[in-house]
């Protein structure tokens, strides 16, 4: 199943349940304009919308990948010009890819800066091309990441490699990223397509509601005290124990077989 807008395309594969959101303004390096902000959000309504008149669930993970030369070059430097529709950071969007009930993993090869690399730091999870390129050119036009990346890249790799990052507007290498923890995996070029495909089906194969759960649970606990979050654990745990995909596990329990799990 597919969905186009604007500035991005939108898929769903149905054997595996992975959902997919390509950047597409390969003219533009994929630079975000106010369009691909609106269409980010659309594409993850319609992930939205298709999960809840499934039996079950269409999407259990997405990625999240740009077309052309580079995952995403950061704000559409001419839309701040733009007198009618100019560019201005929308926290929000990216906070909703955060916020996605389910995975999302970038897919990350060429240059990923600025606002993509604040994009990229929203999703759960980030792989990367060899030629991946990252970094927060902002300061070097005097301004900061206004879309929560300072946050989010704090959160993800620590105080120091933010202020590394965001001071120095440094170009950093895909291993350089790997080594502050941004990345989890490298891959080579030709291993690439079918290394980070794999990897981001692995998860897409897991049961849909737990990987909700975990996702709510790692989000919820840079957020809030330690009882609340041990809470939301064990009262999603005796949800989770009511579930089909639950039964489905303990089916396969030690046994040579994979279950299918349904996402109910
Ligand atoms: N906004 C608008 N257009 C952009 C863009 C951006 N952020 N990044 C790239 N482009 C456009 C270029 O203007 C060019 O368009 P053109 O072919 O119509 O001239 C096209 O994408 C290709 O980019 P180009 O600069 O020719 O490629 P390059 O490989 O020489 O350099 C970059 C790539 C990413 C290093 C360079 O484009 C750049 O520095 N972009 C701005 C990055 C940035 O500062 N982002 C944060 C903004 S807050």
């Amino acid at each position: 199943m597919e969905q186009s807008y604007d500035t991005v395309e939108a898929s769903v594969d149905e054997d595996t349940k992975l959902g997919r959101i390509q950047l597409d303004r390969p003219d533009k390096l994929n630079a975000i304009s106010p369009q691909l902000d609106e269409d980010v959000q659309s594409a993850l309504e319609w992930f939205r919308e298709k999960n809840s008149e499934a039996d079950g669930v269409d999407v259990s993970a997405v990625v999240l990948e740009g077309n052309g030369d580079a995952f995403c070059s950061g704000a559409d430097l001419m839309s701040f010009a733009d007198a009618d529709r100019p560019f201005t950071p929308r926290p929000a969007v990216w906070r909703a890819v955060r916020e996605f009930e389910l995975p999302v993993v970038a897919k990350i090869h060429g240059y990923c800066l600025g606002g993509g690399f604040e994009l990229a730091l929203a999703c759960d999870l980030r792989v990367a091309h060899e030629d991946a390129t990252f970094g927060f050119p902002e300061i070097d036009l005097g301004l900061l990441p206004g879309a929560g990346g300072v946050h989010y890249v704090t959160r993800v790799a620590g105080e120091s490699a933010a202020k590394e990052l965001a001071y120095t507007a440094d170009k950093v290498s895909a291993e350089r990223a790997a080594d502050l923890g941004v990345v989890s995996h490298v891959y080579g070029d030709e291993e690439f397509e079918d290394e980070a495909e794999a990897y981001v089906e692995d998860i897409a194969s897991k049961a849909p509601l737990g990987l909700q759960g975990l996702k709510e649970s790692v989000n919820m606990s840079l957020d809030v005290d330690l009882d609340t979050a041990l809470d939301h654990d064990k009262r999603v745990f005796m949800q989770l124990l009511e579930t089909e995909d639950f039964n489905q596990g303990m089916m396969h329990f030690g046994q040579d077989t994979t279950p299918e799990f349904e996402g109910k």
